[in-house]
């Protein structure tokens, strides 16, 4: 067996240099970089910075995986010209075709000065990876980035030649120095047979997006062109996208959309209202409120809005601030997936339909791009669906505003609504459970209509789109704030911006959903936020309950003191206010916590008869969390 891999014939083509320059894009260069140079001497023995974003690792199979290393390549003036193209061919010399994993690893050096960078890799037009570089130091920086693209599956095993391409806008002068050297690589692991894993089962209906597309279409542009293959939005008019025709088997489609904002709007959800910049005459700063929001619309039809997370990337704010650790999603910037299966009904009639996107109150400039997910009747030509009912509540948007000279105050609330019915049949079998069925109907992501699914030949699927909620303030003209905000997230906040969404079509806590190993949306966001001293209600409280063994053996106080970092930041998770020796008393180990020296044990263990006075815990003798 040869598991030493042969790499493939690599196929860098560099296509001619174009001179032209885009013009709005050129404004990125007067971005302050205060950060990004250090003094030079010195340093030369210094080795580089690792930096790396904190993410959930990979769950990966115990197989040794057969590595591609498909390009190597160094972004020097790369900025508006065409994408970096390699030929891409299945691995052909694994030991097994069948996969569990497939990796995608980016690895880069740089050196010098240099801006964070955007960039994204496509496979024939299907986005795998959009991400930020990382700004290097002048002695240097290495970071690497991996990505589960086992998603993408059906495109990465299909047996033709197809191209990986590669777009990063950089710059290189005498200021800005610094040269990404790239290498991407990808790593397939072969299936292993207990390998059980709920995201690359196609039979768990319930995981809705994890399971694997049959075909995945692009809805980017083509080439042959300069810059990124993502469509630019440039202002709250502007629409972009793309005419597709999808086969008439199709039994069901995710759009997962890629986002990411840039200049005018890199910071949106900073952004003052323009009442607000007029009166001060700040008309040159970038307004329209902190409000955006992707729509997405099929033949003119809006199918799907999404509130993007506000991913900082790591030349954002601070620079110093993601030095090494990168801000969550800078490395992987996540996409958003729309279920769009009730309007197939409209699609499957073998014509050509369009696909657009906006954004609401955007600036310059918005890269969007999306991959049509499509599954498809492997039995059947011919699948069949109606849209029943399609309610698209008008955008709900109030701002208010109260300010004086550059103190203020602004209130921006919004809310969408966003529900599709629609039936479809196919005769394809999913579900092993039901291999004697003739007829199935496999649909909906959601629990409940899955159940329905499976016995009855014709069945509904609801989709209820989210219906959003948030509130934004913004306090005396600062907007240096980084948070949180992401469709079904409950909220997260900081000093100056407090923002809360809800979702009626998801009312389990998002952490709750992580620890059950439900899919979700994002990691949970959830910073070590305990209530303590650095709290004002909680010094407030504590004058009025001086006792700490009062105070962490009360449960009303108990609960009380738990949620007051939960009603400041809104973070996913609460930590429980509780002393570490509560306990100790109900296991026969008194103690007292005096005011100034701390716990005192008055009898600590020091002998072995010590040890046989203690006795089971006695739960009488336990303070009762929870209990009225
Ligand atoms: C891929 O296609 C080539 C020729 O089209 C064929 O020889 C080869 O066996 C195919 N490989 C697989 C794994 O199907
Ligand atoms: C919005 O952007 C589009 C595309 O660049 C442009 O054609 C249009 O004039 C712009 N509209 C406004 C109001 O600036
Ligand atoms: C803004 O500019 C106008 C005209 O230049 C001037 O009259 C006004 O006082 C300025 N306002 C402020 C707040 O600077
Ligand atoms: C949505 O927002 C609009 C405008 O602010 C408001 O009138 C409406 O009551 C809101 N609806 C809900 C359900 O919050
Ligand atoms: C705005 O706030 C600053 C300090 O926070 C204060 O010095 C200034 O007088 C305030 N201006 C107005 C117009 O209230
Ligand atoms: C905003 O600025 C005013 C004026 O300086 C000050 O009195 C007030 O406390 C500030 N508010 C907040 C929330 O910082």
């Amino acid at each position: 067996m040869a598991s030493a891999f042969r790499p493939l014939l690599l196929f860098l083509l560099l296509i001619p240099l174009s001179v032209t320059a885009n013009l709005h894009k050129s404004k990125t260069l007067l971005k302050s970089s205060l950060f990004s140079s250090t003094t030079t001497s010195h340093l030369n023995d210094t080795p580089p910075t690792t930096y790396f974003e904190v993410t959930k690792p990979i769950r990966l199979p115990k197989t040794q995986p057969c590595v591609y290393p498909i390009l190597h390549h160094d972004f020097g003036y790369t900025y508006g010209k065409p994408p970096v193209l390699a030929k891409y061919i299945p691995p052909s010399h694994c030991p097994s075709h069948d996969f569990s994993k497939i990796v995608l690893e980016w690895s880069a050096t740089c050196k010098g000065r240099q801006f964070d960078r955007i960039f994204g890799i496509w496979l024939d037009g299907v986005e795998l990876l959009r991400s930020c570089t990382a700004e290097p130091r002048a002695t240097g920086i290495v970071w690497s980035v991996k990505k589960d693209i086992t998603r993408y599956y059906s495109l990465l095993v299909k047996n033709q030649t197809q191209s990986l391409a590669v777009y990063l806008g950089n710059l290189v002068d005498r200021t800005y120095t610094g040269v990404y050297h790239v290498d991407i690589t990808l790593y397939y692991y072969p299936a292993e047979k207990k390998f059980n894993d709920f995201e690359g089962s196609s039979e768990n209906l319930a995981s809705g997006y994890g399971s694997r597309a049959d075909l995945i279409l692009p809805i980017s542009r083509n080439f042959p062109l300069n810059d990124g293959l993502w469509f630019e939005i440039e202002n709250s008019t502007d629409t972009e996208g793309k005419e597709i025709k999808i086969p008439q088997n199709v039994f069901r489609a995710v759009l997962e959309v890629y986002v990411s904002f840039h200049e005018s709007d890199e910071f949106w959800y900073g952004n003052p209202p323009n009442d607000y910049l007029l009166a001060n005459n700040l008309t040159d700063k970038p307004g329209n409120g902190p409000f955006r929001e992707v729509v997405v619309t099929l033949d003119g039809n809006v199918i799907g809005a999404i509130w993007p997370f506000t991913v900082v990337y790591t030349g954002g704010i601070n620079p110093l601030l993601w030095r090494p650790i990168s801000g969550i999603g800078s490395f992987d910037l996540p996409s958003y997936d729309i279920e769009i299966t009730p309007f197939l009904g409209n699609m499957l009639d073998g014509k050509t339909h369009t696909l657009q996107f906006r954004v609401t109150n955007a600036l310059n400039v918005w890269y969007i791009d999306a991959n049509l997910h499509l599954w498809l009747d492997g039995k059947n030509t011919y699948t069949e669906g109606k849209l029943l009912q399609h309610q698209v509540m008008p955008l709900g948007i109030s701002y208010s505003s109260d300010f004086k000279g550059l103190n203020g105050t602004f209130l921006t609330k919004a809310n969408r609504s966003i529900s599709s019915t629609g039936w479809l049949e196919s005769n394809r079998r999913l579900l092993k459970s039901s291999e004697h069925a003739e007829r199935e109907l496999h649909l909906s992501p959601s629990k409940s209509l899955h159940k329905m699914s499976l016995s009855s030949p014709t069945s509904f699927l609801r989709l209820k789109s989210r219906s959003l909620n948030l509130h934004l303030y913004s306090n005396n003209g600062s907007f240096n704030g980084a948070f949180v905000l992401f469709p079904k997230r409950a909220s997260f906040n900081c000093k100056k911006f407090s923002v809360s969404c809800s979702s009626s079509s998801s009312p389990d806590p998002l952490l709750v959903k992580a620890a059950r190993g439900e899919p979700i949306i994002q990691p949970p966001a959830w910073m070590m936020h305990q209530a303590g001293r650095y709290m004002a209600v909680y010094r407030k409280l504590a004058e009025k309950y001086p006792s700490f063994g009062e105070r962490s053996e009360t449960t009303d106080l108990i609960v009380k003191i738990s949620l007051q970092p939960w009603e400041a930041f809104s973070p996913d998770g609460v930590i429980i206010f509780l002393d570490i020796l509560t306990p100790l008393p109900a296991f026969g180990v008194p103690f007292d916590i005096e005011q100034v020296r701390g716990p005192v044990i008055q009898k600590p263990i020091i002998s072995e008869e010590c040890l046989k006075a203690l006795h089971p815990i006695d739960l009488e003798n336990f303070i009762s969390l929870g209990s009225p």
